[in-house]
């Protein structure tokens, strides 16, 4: 297994260079590295004519108001987000073209044309708007990969409500939480998903969440249908049929002029404490950087299938799944389920089936595609691939590689696409006519957007952290309920200067390489989880006393969580209790947060005032020799731990 220094190593010996081929070039929208130098000159001029491509009610007095930390992006303007990816296509050519083809795990098709999808979006703002929702409110939406998940967030878009999206994995604990913190008054949900052939029961999690949620007022539940069978308990008064509403509903629902600075939702994510962060994205900038990069990154013309498989559970999914090729009047593929079902060549036959052109998916997918062998790409038509994505992680050179030549096959460029659910969009890529790739690299930022690698003293050095120095549209404006702790994650690190939390490299030609977290945030198969969150939820079990968690590099899924545990007194560390505290967890946040590894403890390494070294923890997850222990209070209890470690994993 490599150990992250070995990787990074490896990351910096990748010398090859991929530069567009000429049949791209021949149609790419940007075949002239002169817009990079044109946004660089006036990167508000710039940022205003891609605003223009939308369609504002009202025009903005001012493209940019930077008081750091908070920008205003587009002041005074008005416009709609749901407007702009529906409304506006319905008046040409593009009114009868597919928006959404939806495919389901157990093979159930859907395809909406704009105009289907802008009927259904308006049906359901008006049930939304029937059940008292108005402008400003919280709607939380809790639903598998379901066409109803974009008809939601669309449908609160449609009139000024903020969507709160809680990923489907994620646990009825969680998704408390989540409800509480936006003080959501609506919850959309569905009576279940399939995956992998199962059926997951959303309903029934949502219930034990609905116990503690006094600021619901009305659930809406959608019946997923296609053979799926799962009970559902229905509260009179509080839960309704999606359908039955929509039965009743007309699909007539003007569009509300909001401000640019308006909310349009708020996606929670992971940070360094226990709490996660609600991250708040407006209207105006948000929809301008989504549309550009969409169209830019993806080179998006108008007869592209386009696929992300991400969950719209993700900030992924929201951005490329729905807001940026919808307001580019794209046909979107979108797809319930995994990957491996029934077969593992579910991907390539929906590829092949559809006749996919783009392809966005995540490093950690790529890897368990490589290891189930090219026989199952190799059986299935990908001619029509035209352009690969990459996304969530750094992807390492041989999976750059592999996929490259194995689904590219050797003709389409790969777009690695770095960005955070606080950027909002596409940060640091390549644009695919003009940037040569090179295996692991984003490459540069995006036009009109600045990135450097700092120090902690804030000088400009070739190895250190990735830094964004000026304002952009599509940025977070706060994290909700908590200025405070927008301004100290972000903004405290080095004066006006965005903090991402990722370490980076440039090379001779000015190249990005990113090489991940550098605080105590976990990328596991590309989702983000906090060491603290995991902590938190072990420490919650009464066998626990005291709980250390980790990342460990992991081939598949980047990092997997190596958690080390103290139990109390009197109890017994046995087989059974760590499959309990696995289950625990997974309970308590979600299975993508179930530890990989747990060892117990007698003690945890502590310096004398009492720190855990997570330092040392990692060294010993990751079977390297011990760094330095000097400061410790009793250096004996790292040595016992990494013989412990040894002899288990052996
Ligand atoms: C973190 C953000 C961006 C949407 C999905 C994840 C890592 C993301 C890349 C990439 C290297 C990447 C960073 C970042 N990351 N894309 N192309 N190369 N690292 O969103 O959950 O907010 O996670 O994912 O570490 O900080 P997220």
């Amino acid at each position: 297994m490599a150990a992250p220094e070995q990787a990074i190593e490896a990351l910096l010996l990748e010398h090859r260079v991929f530069p567009p081929t000429e049949e791209f070039r021949a149609r790419a929208h940007v075949t002239d590295t002169g817009v990079y130098e044109r946004a660089r000159r006036d990167p508000e001029a710039y940022w205003a004519e891609w605003a223009r491509e939308l369609e504002w009610f009202e025009p903005w007095s001012q493209v940019l108001e930077w008081r750091p930390p908070h920008a205003k992006w587009f002041v005074g303007g008005k416009l709609n987000a749901a407007y702009n990816c529906l409304d506006r296509h319905l008046k040409g050519p593009r009114r009868n073209k597919a928006a959404l083809i939806w495919e389901g795990e157990p093979g159930d098709e859907r395809v909406y044309t704009y105009w289907d999808l802008h009927r259904e979006v308006s049906r359901f703002a008006n049930v939304l708007k029937s059940l008292g929702v108005r402008r400003g409110d919280r709607v939380a939406i809790y639903l598998p990969m379901i066409p109803e998940a974009a008809i939601a967030m669309l449908a609160c878009a449609r009139i000024g409500a903020v969507h709160s999206v809680v990923f489907g994995g994620f646990s009825a604990e969680s998704l408390r939480d989540r409800i509480l913190d936006a003080e959501a008054r609506v919850l959309v949900t569905a009576d279940g998903g399939f995956r992998r052939g199962r059926p997951v029961a959303l309903k029934e999690a949502a219930d034990v969440a609905l116990r503690e949620t006094p600021t619901i007022r009305h659930v809406v539940v959608v019946k997923r249908g296609g053979g799926l069978d799962v009970p559902v308990r229905m509260m009179e008064g509080r839960d309704h049929w999606y359908h039955d509403l929509m039965a009743e509903a007309s699909a007539q629902c003007p569009a509300e002029a909001m401000d640019a600075e308006d909310l349009l939702y708020i996606l929670y994510t992971s940070g360094t404490t226990g709490r996660p962060k609600g991250i708040v994205h407006t209207t105006g900038g948000y929809m301008t950087q989504v549309h550009a990069t969409t169209k830019w990154v993806f080179d998006l013309h108008e007869e592209d299938l386009y696929w992300c498989t991400a969950d719209v559970g993700w900030v992924t999914g929201h951005s490329y799944i729905v807001y940026g090729p919808l307001s580019c009047g794209a046909s979107v593929l979108m797809y319930e389920g995994a990957p491996d079902w029934p077969d593992r060549g579910r991907f390539w036959r929906l590829i092949e089936k559809y006749g996919v052109t783009i392809f966005y998916t995540a490093p950690t997918a790529i890897r368990a595609f490589m290891r189930w062998g090219t026989d199952w790409p190799a059986r299935f038509d990908l001619s029509t691939l035209r352009l690969l994505g990459s996304v969530g992680e750094p992807i390492n050179p041989e999976a750059w590689v592999w996929y490259h030549e194995h689904i590219g096959h050797g003709r389409c460029p790969i777009v690695d696409t770095w960005w955070q659910t606080e950027t909002g969009a596409i940060m640091i890529t390549p644009l695919p006519g003009v940037v040569p790739t090179k295996p692991g690299s984003a490459t540069i930022p995006f036009p009109g957007i600045q990135a450097e690698v700092l120090n902690n003293e804030g000088q400009k050095v070739r190895s250190g952290f990735l830094a964004i120095p000026a304002p952009w549209p599509s940025m977070l404006r706060t994290i909700w309920g908590d200025d405070e702790r927008y301004r100290q994650t972000y903004w405290s690190k080095w004066p006006d200067i965005y903090f991402p939390g990722d370490g980076a490299k440039i090379d001779d030609d000015g190249d990005f390489w990113l090489l991940g977290r550098v605080d105590d945030v976990l990328n596991v198969a590309g989702h983000r989880i906090g060491t603290m969150e995991v902590e938190s939820a072990l420490v919650d079990h009464p066998a626990v006393a005291e709980a250390a968690v980790v990342g460990r590099a992991d081939e598949l899924k980047g990092q997997a969580i190596a958690a080390f545990v103290t139990v109390k007194e009197g109890v017994e560390p046995t087989d059974t209790l760590r499959k309990e505290l696995r289950q625990h967890v997974a309970e308590k946040i979600g299975a993508i947060a179930r530890p990989d590894d747990i060892l117990f403890a007698a003690d945890l390494p502590k310096t004398r005032s009492g720190k855990i070294m997570r330092r040392l923890l990692r060294d010993i997850a990751e079977g390297r020799a011990l760094g330095d222990t000097t400061t410790l209070a009793d250096p004996a209890v790292v040595a016992r731990l990494k013989s412990e470690y040894e002899e288990k994993e052996g």
